[in-house]
């Protein structure tokens, strides 16, 4: 079938598997340009299907030619219905993957289950033996607790008082004013436990107690702080609530792992345009702002850099760098005091007419098109393509 955009909001109900092949190929081919890592030889990556997650799939594989095992939660593809877009990231990443010589197999289900925990642990025992990393980067609106069974939804609001800043219509480029009225109820506790680090503990809990981490073996979650515009809506509200919960979290299994010499971190990476951030207001005005002043000074990134530079400079480089928090952080470049000062600038005199010139609108939305596999050098969208791919190691 010819397979067409078609968005609604911020999200993409179509993806091509064509266009989507070719970002992971892109991905490899930049992790291999860089040279090989001395990382990790057995990875677990969970959310591995996009975003920071498939970054970290793929560094680990094509920079330290690791074996990996993926969880992710996807749409397959059927007649005439177009899978999801991590559906078709992975089918691509296992096929290169296995080219290469690569041990590679995915586990598409809920990672907040036991069920699929219970696939993974077997997964781990029957062909790997242990791990020697794991990678944390889910991101979802939703959870259903293993052990009650009750379902919890995060929500994206401020903490304590209504918020109102300028947001962007990234399809249109219409700047407007928007408020987002404060958490209530139980709002807070629930998005922390969607997106909080109890069930990053589970995992970890999980694998240890069936002797499933090597000696010395790290786990790394990712979290995100960000300038002082988005500090109501994200670090200071209802996710940032999680990112804390999260960030407390590594401490806590730093400890379980001290038995087996293991080590926990959370990386703060850089704000990109994932299916995730989309979602969040403010952001994307924030983003289309700060690709502009990151690309004039030649230091933007996207996910697979971030993480190259992750696993080169920090984890496998010698150079934790550490914060005052104990936390790694590559959204260094993004912190840096002269960036964000460009960037506070110009989200002043941000507005509908200027925005074009003054941000980069058309780096955001090209971003989201690839995110689906659209508007990807190279890929002709005027072929007939075959929606059904399958992940080889999911028959
Ligand atoms: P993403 O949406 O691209 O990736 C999420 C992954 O989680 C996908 O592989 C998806 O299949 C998987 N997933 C979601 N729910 C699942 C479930 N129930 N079971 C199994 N898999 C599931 O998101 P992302 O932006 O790469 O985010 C990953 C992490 O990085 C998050 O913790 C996020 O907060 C953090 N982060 C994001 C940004 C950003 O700007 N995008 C910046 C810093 C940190
Ligand atoms: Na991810």
């Amino acid at each position: 079938m010819i397979i067409e955009p078609r968005t609604r909001g911020f999200i993409c109900l179509t993806s091509h598997p064509v266009g989507c092949e070719q970002n992971v190929i892109n991905q490899i081919e930049y992790v291999k340009s860089k040279g090989k890592i001395e990382g990790a030889k057995k990875v677990l990556v969970i959310g591995a299907s996009t975003g920071f997650g498939l970054a970290s799939r793929i560094s680990s594989a094509f920079g330290s030619d690791a074996a990996t095992i993926g969880v992710f939660f996807d749409k397959p593809a059927t007649e005439g219905r177009p899978g999801s877009p991590g559906f078709y990231n992975t089918a691509a990443f296992e096929k290169q993957a296995i080219a290469a010589g690569l041990y590679a197999k995915s586990i598409n289900g809920d990672a907040f289950s036991n069920e699929i925990k219970e696939q993974v642990v077997n997964l781990i025992k029957e062909d790997l033996g242990q791990v020697d990393l794991v990678i944390y980067s889910l991101a979802s609106p939703v959870r259903t607790h293993p052990v009650t069974g009750k379902r919890y939804k995060s929500v994206l609001k401020p903490i304590g008082d209504v918020f109102s800043n300028k947001t962007v219509d990234f399809h249109t480029g219409k700047v407007s004013e928007i408020s987002i009225n404060p958490a209530e109820g139980e709002d807070v506790e629930n998005t922390i436990n969607v997106m909080g680090g109890e069930d990053w503990k589970m995992w970890m809990d999980a694998l240890q107690s069936e002797n499933l981490l090597a000696e010395g073996a790290t786990t790394v979650a990712y979290s995100y702080i960000g300038p002082e515009v988005t500090k109501p809506v994200y670090r200071n509200g209802t996710i940032g609530a999680a990112k804390d919960h999260l960030e407390a979290t590594a401490f806590t299994i730093a400890d379980d792992l001290k038995s087996i010499g293991g080590k926990a971190f959370v990386s703060v990476n850089k704000a990109l345009v994932t299916q995730a951030s989309s979602a969040i207001p403010v952001i994307p005005l924030y983003i289309s702002l700060l690709y502009k002043v990151m690309k004039a000074k030649g230091i933007h990134e996207g996910c697979i850099e971030q993480i190259q530079r992750l696993y080169s400079e920090r984890l496998f480089g010698g150079d934790l760098a550490l914060d005052e928090k104990g936390r790694i952080r590559v959204d260094d470049w993004e912190m840096r005091e002269d960036v964000q000062a460009e960037v506070n600038k110009l989200w002043k005199t941000a507005t509908t007419e200027n925005l074009s010139e003054i941000g980069d609108l058309e780096g955001y939305s090209n971003d989201f098109y690839n995110l689906f596999g659209f508007k990807v050098d190279g890929v002709d969208y005027d072929a007939d393509v075959n929606e059904v791919v399958n992940v080889p190691s999911i028959q």
